[in-house]
């Protein structure tokens, strides 16, 4: 490989990207916006319009129209082009607008990059049918309707790239956030399912695994879990789940993550489709 080669593999440059769940200013969406656009990639940026009552759970906090157009306006200070578009990823004439804004704005789609999601931590015995409801629509089956909805136009550029932004909890036991924990284990499962279905048409599908990333839903879960008496205060809680949130004793910032996420997406991963890449600074190789 030649250096413009290896430059090439590195590139965004001409491609168009989709990130759901894109507005919160200490979110993963955002930071996964950025590394995609310092590579290249047009972006289009898409999260709920207001504070949807059925995906922000015990106040864990959603994205709204206001803080995705700021945060359009930091990845266009980057240098590239974007655009922000309110979606509520469960309503698929919703995401039918938000392909139909990436094609009039971009000519194509190359990228999707299903970030959004809903957190509903609670033991099996005190989960609801709401919860469970709002867990599968948000983690699990929103996200596979939108890939649906942008294959048939990655298949007329000749490939694409869709990362899952699922969670170590899809991958191992999450007590106390069975419904989380199950269906983000569903989101890998469907990642795998779409990776073998879209890999003849060149479209490769991955999923970039978090262990604790540092966010505001982070936050607001140690006061959550100070209240139910898992600690005396949320800096103690935090303290304590730092120490076991990763090899080297700290939570994941969403940058750590937002560069697994572009890497996938390069066509320097052009081989990579259908795995699962965790970026839990290692904690889930520990056994109990
Ligand atoms: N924070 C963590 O510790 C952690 C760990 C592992 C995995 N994750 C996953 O990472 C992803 C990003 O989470 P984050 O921690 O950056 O929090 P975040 O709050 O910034 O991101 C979640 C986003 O999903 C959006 N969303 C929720 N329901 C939606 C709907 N119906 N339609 C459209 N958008 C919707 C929210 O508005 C929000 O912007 C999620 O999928 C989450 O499950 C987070």
């Amino acid at each position: 490989m030649n250096i413009d080669e290896l430059i090439k593999s590195q590139t965004l440059e001409g491609k168009v990207a989709i990130v759901t769940g894109a507005s919160r200013p200490n979110g993963q969406g955002r930071a996964i916006s950025k590394a995609l656009a310092v590579r290249g990639a047009k972006l289009v940026m898409t999260d709920l319009e207001g504070d949807d009552p059925r995906y922000n759970y015990e106040g864990l906090g959603v994205g709204s129209g206001e803080e995705l157009a700021e945060a359009v306006d930091e990845v266009r200070a980057l240098g590239t082009d974007a655009i922000g578009v309110t979606a509520d990823i469960t309503d698929k004439a919703q995401i039918g607008e938000v392909v139909d804004a990436a094609l009039d704005a971009f000519g194509g789609i190359d990228i999707l990059v299903n970030n959004a999601g809903s957190l509903h931590g609670h033991f099996i015995a005190d989960t609801t049918d709401d919860m469970w409801d709002a867990s599968y629509r948000v983690n699990l089956k929103g996200p596979v309707d939108f890939a649906a909805a942008v294959v048939p136009h990655m298949r007329e550029r000749g490939g694409g790239s869709i990362v899952q932004n699922t969670s170590v909890a899809g991958l191992v036991a999450f007590a106390g956030g069975g419904c989380y924990s199950g269906t983000k284990h569903g989101a890998v499962g469907m990642m795998k399912v779409m990776a073998e279905e879209f890999g003849p048409d060149n479209i490769r599908v991955n999923a970039v695994c978090p262990g604790n990333v540092w966010t505001d839903i982070s936050r607001r879960e140690a006061e959550l879990f100070t209240e139910r008496g898992f600690a005396e205060n949320p800096e103690a809680f935090v303290k304590m789940l730092e120490s076991m949130a990763s090899l080297p004793g700290r939570y994941a910032a969403p940058e750590d993550i937002a560069e697994a996420v572009a890497f996938l997406c390069t066509p320097g991963a052009k081989f990579i489709t259908g795995t699962t890449l965790r970026v839990d600074g290692g904690i889930s190789i520990v056994g109990a």
